[in-house]
Parts: C-alpha cells; structure tokens; sequence
C-alpha cells in the first residue's frame, strides 16, 4: 500500500467519547480549547517542565491546533470547565526489521498536565489511572511510558501514584531551557502489570459511594 492510500492514523478514534470518571469528564480536544488550555500553559511555574513554551497565545493555538496534535490530546474537565490535558501518543515498538508490524502501534507515550488551581485534589491521577484504563481495555496497548525531567516532583509522584514504573534514571542529559543539563526519569507500565495491580485505591474509593455493584480490591 502507497503512503497515499493510508487512512488518517487516529488510534483514539475507536474509543467513545467523552469518558467520565467519578469527578471528571474527558473529551478530544478541539481547536476551541486552545484558549482555555493556554491559561495555565503559559504560566512559567508550568512551562517550565514542558518541551515547548510558545511566547504568544497565537505560536501556541497554531501547535494545539494542529490535526496531529489535536489527535493525541484529551481535554480534562471538571464541572464543565476545562482544567487539564492529557496526551495519548500511540507509537511503534522498536522492533527487528522482520518483526516491525507486529510492533506497530502497540504502546503509547503519555502527558498529563493541570492548571495549577486545580493541584493537590487527585483530579491528575484520577484522569491519568482512567487514561490506563483506555490504553489497556480499550486500545490494547501492551504498554505505556511517560518521561519527565528528574527535579519535577509532581509529575514522578503522579507516575508512582497510578502504578508506573521508574525503568530509567538518566545523569545530567537533559538541556533545559535555563541552559542546566538536567537528569531525566522514563517510568512504563504493561498491560500485564496493570492488570496484576488491580484498581486504584483511590478510585475504588471513590465508585463505593456511587456505584452499588461489588467493588474489586487492590491486589497490589
Ligand atoms: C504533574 C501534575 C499534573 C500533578 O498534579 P497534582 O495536583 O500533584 O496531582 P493530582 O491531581 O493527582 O493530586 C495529587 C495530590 O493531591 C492529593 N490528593 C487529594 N485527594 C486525592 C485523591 N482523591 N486521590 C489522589 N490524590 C489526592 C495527593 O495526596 C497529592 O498530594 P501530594 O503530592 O502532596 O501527596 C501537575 O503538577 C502539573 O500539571 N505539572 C505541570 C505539567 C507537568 O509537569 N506535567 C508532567 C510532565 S508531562
């Protein structure tokens, strides 16, 4: 098949939309979410971990507003008003040249990120573990990874918070836009890992209050 004959990749298209959570609603993002989500991506305290950090608000909607980039980006919303994103970029698996299609879109790379008014109530890891859920019943990925730099506390407490795996500390080889070599830390998860782990206990906490079927416990 010609590159020309491929249909549009969109791995996220076979979910639907949008997810709820206990507290939270996640939808595609749309161009008309550039505006809210640059709200809290301009602030330096969150740019700061980000790989791009666009000066205006119309470098920034451009890149969001991209087919590409809409296609891997989830919104989060609480009560209607957006309050994070998510990303879900589906990729190959390094694999040997005879083996590469069985390695095609099998894992996905994750973001998480909130506008800071919104920290410290669980809302990322309730996004984030319900993210797991799609990737794994819904997409059947075989794996996930998320990278951040080392010194970004949050996010590394956000990844162990969900059950990720640190499989990588990298020693000073990161440049950061403050012009420090920075360390790096890569953390995955499989299917099969997931799956042994059970629920979150957060969220199990949270359905026994809103769901009258059995609950299941953390085997963990
Ligand atoms: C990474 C990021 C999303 C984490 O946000 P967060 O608010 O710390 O994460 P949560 O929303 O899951 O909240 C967890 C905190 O709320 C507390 N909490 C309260 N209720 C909770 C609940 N029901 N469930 C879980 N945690 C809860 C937790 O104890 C935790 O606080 P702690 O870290 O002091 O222990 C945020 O720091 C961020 O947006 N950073 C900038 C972007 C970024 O760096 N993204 C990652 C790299 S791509």
């Amino acid at each position: 098949m010609t590159e020309t004959q491929q249909p549009p990749f969109d791995p996220l298209g076979s979910v639907t939309w949008p997810v709820r959570t206990a507290r939270l609603l996640l939808r595609r993002a749309e161009p008309r979410d550039a505006e809210a989500t640059w709200t809290y991506r301009q602030l330096p305290e969150f740019a700061q971990w980000q790989s791009g950090a666009p000066a205006t608000f119309a470098t920034y909607a451009a890149q969001f507003e991209q087919p590409g980039s809409l296609a891997k980006t989830l919104v989060v919303e609480l009560d209607g008003t957006v309050i994070g994103d998510l990303l879900i970029s589906v990729q190959d698996a390094w694999a040997q040249d005879e083996v590469t299609e069985q390695a095609r879109g099998v894992q996905a790379d994750l973001g998480c990120g909130l506008h800071p008014a919104h920290n410290g109530h669980g809302y990322a890891t309730e996004a984030l573990g319900e993210v797991l859920r799609l990737c794994f019943d819904e997409l059947q990925l075989r794996r996930v990874t998320a990278d951040c730099f080392a010194d970004n506390t949050a996010s590394r407490r956000l990844m162990e918070r969900v059950g990720m795996r640190r499989e990588a500390y990298t020693v000073r080889d990161s440049l950061h836009r403050s012009g420090a070599w920075l360390d790096g830390t890569a953390y995955a998860l499989l299917q099969e890992e997931w799956r042994r782990k059970g629920p979150l206990p957060f969220i199990v906490a949270e359905c026994r209050s809103c769901r009258s079927g059995p609950v299941q416990g953390d085997t963990s």
